[in-house]
């Protein structure tokens, strides 16, 4: 069973949790193919999706994930509520916790903001991105959709490509794989490194030609293009020639080599069309796994 009443980090989880939620996982995968795909599990509970942030993936991904375990579902979308009106994280919380809400899924800008939550509500929270610091069920249905290619982690290579620094799926993925056994390589501008970054476990690659074809797994992120005027790196046309994985970039590869992306994808950046779209890439499969992890940490949160 997870221990405590939240899932808020991957740091956080054992290897033993991490392999739980992967085995309820994969028992909900099996559900998820049946005809009517939907078991009582989570009946008479609600959930409430408290996003205060935009999101396609985990959002719906939440919201499917609640109603295949016949859980009633609330949405909540910060730009049409009375947080407009000044209302806080905290007050918006509490209103609705008193509706008889019974667990909580927060996207929220702060970092923190999900523990926050956490140490002040009776429902169960769990973090669905807080700012730059972690996306546990990101990570969770990453290493799923890894394990569905390979019996086992240990001694993989996972090379993360990108902006490391401000992505909270990175750090996920960090701690959520290095306790499998994965061997994690990170590679990107100096600028978009996290300072010592070397102390969560993982090298750091200078050369990303050097180090793609020994990957088993390559993960890219996303450019976040809004930090062009930043000064992090000099242009996307550069990012791309530099660390982008480029069609040539990608004949490179092993054969079997797993391409992975969080979404959403700047195509023609970070990775070309072709690649993303091609037979070894599996972004797709990493959106529907989402749904089977999701009810896992869901179920196991509430109890199951
Ligand atoms: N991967 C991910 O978190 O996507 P969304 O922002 O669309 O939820």
């Amino acid at each position: 069973m997870i221990r405590g009443k939240n899932l808020l980090a991957l740091k956080d989880l054992s290897r033993r949790e991490i392999w739980e939620i992967i085995d309820q996982a994969r028992t909900f995968r099996e559900v998820l193919d049946r005809p009517i795909p939907i078991v009582p599990a989570l009946r008479g509970k609600t959930i409430l999706l408290l996003f205060f942030e935009p999101s396609t993936r985990t959002q719906i991904s939440f919201n499917i994930a609640a109603k295949r375990l016949s859980a009633d579902v609330v949405t909540f979308s910060a730009s049409s509520s009375s947080v407009l009106k000044g209302e806080t994280l905290l007050d918006t919380a509490r209103n609705i916790e008193v509706m008889r809400v019974d667990g909580v899924v927060l996207r929220h800008s702060a970092p923190g903001s999900a523990q926050f939550l956490a140490d002040r509500l009776t429902a169960f929270v769990v973090n669905a991105g807080d700012g730059c610091h972690e996306h546990p069920t990101q990570g969770l249905l990453d290493i799923y959709t890894m394990l569905e290619h390979h019996e086992s982690l240990e001694d993989k290579v996972v090379l993360i490509v990108g902006d490391i620094k401000h992505s909270r799926v990175a750090r996920s993925n960090i701690w959520g794989l290095t306790k499998l056994g994965a061997e994690v390589v990170v590679c990107g501008p100096p600028t978009l490194l996290p300072a010592e970054v070397e102390k969560m476990g993982v090298r750091v690659a200078s050369n990303i030609d050097e180090a793609l074809p020994d990957a088993d797994v390559v993960y890219v992120l996303r450019i976040q293009k809004e930090r062009q005027t930043s000064g992090l790196f000099p242009s996307v046309q550069e990012y791309r020639e530099l660390y982008g994985l480029t069609k040539a970039r990608a004949r490179r590869l092993k054969k079997k080599v797993l391409l992975m992306h969080p979404g959403p994808i700047n195509r023609g950046v970070e990775i070309d069309p072709e690649v993303a779209d091609g037979p070894r890439s599996v972004i797709l499969d990493q959106a529907k796994n989402g749904v089977a992890v999701r009810m896992s940490v869901l179920y196991l949160l509430a109890g199951g």
